[in-house]
């Protein structure tokens, strides 16, 4: 039986096995290739996509659990690139190898949107699941204070 989700805005119906990573819709079903396969088991934060605006792991969220659900990927946090997220991240240079910022980025924006002024220890907190292996996260910190200016 499909499933129906709104993603990016766009409601679609996803003809794929309800106890499939929404991950794998996202990637394999959908073609939104900028949520990215880290660990696949909820440990890196590099899947972060927002459910119902709140940030979540994709790699361990069975497509069964967002039925009816609003579900943004980086694609569509600003399709023209015009996030305050992402133009910070742009201004601060944050990305290195780049491959966990999308991730990142939705992880900031999920606490930006709840917390408009959040505090050092709330960035911390709120990106504490996020991993980098190239060690940004000083500009990523730097990044998210931006964004909230
Ligand atoms: Fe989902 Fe690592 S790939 S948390």
């Amino acid at each position: 039986m499909p499933t129906t989700v709104t993603i990016n805005g766009t409601k679609q119906t996803c003809d794929a096995p309800p106890e499939m990573p929404l991950l794998w819709v996202l990637r394999d079903v959908l073609g939104l290739t900028g949520t990215k396969y880290g660990c696949g088991a909820g440990l890196c934060g590099a899947c972060t996509v927002h459910l119902d605006g709140v940030a979540v792991r994709s790699c361990t969220l069975p497509l069964s659990r967002v039925e009816g659900k609003r579900v943004t990927t980086i694609e569509g946090l600003s399709p023209d690139g015009t996030h305050p997220v992402q133009q910070a991240w742009k201004l601060e240079d944050v990305a290195q190898c780049g491959y966990c910022q999308p991730g990142q980025m939705m992880a900031a924006a999920a606490l930006l949107a709840a917390k408009p002024k959040p505090t050092e220890e709330d960035i911390a907190s709120a990106l504490a699941g996020n991993l980098c292996r190239c060690g940004t996260y000083q500009r990523i910190r730097a990044a998210v204070q931006r964004a909230a200016t």
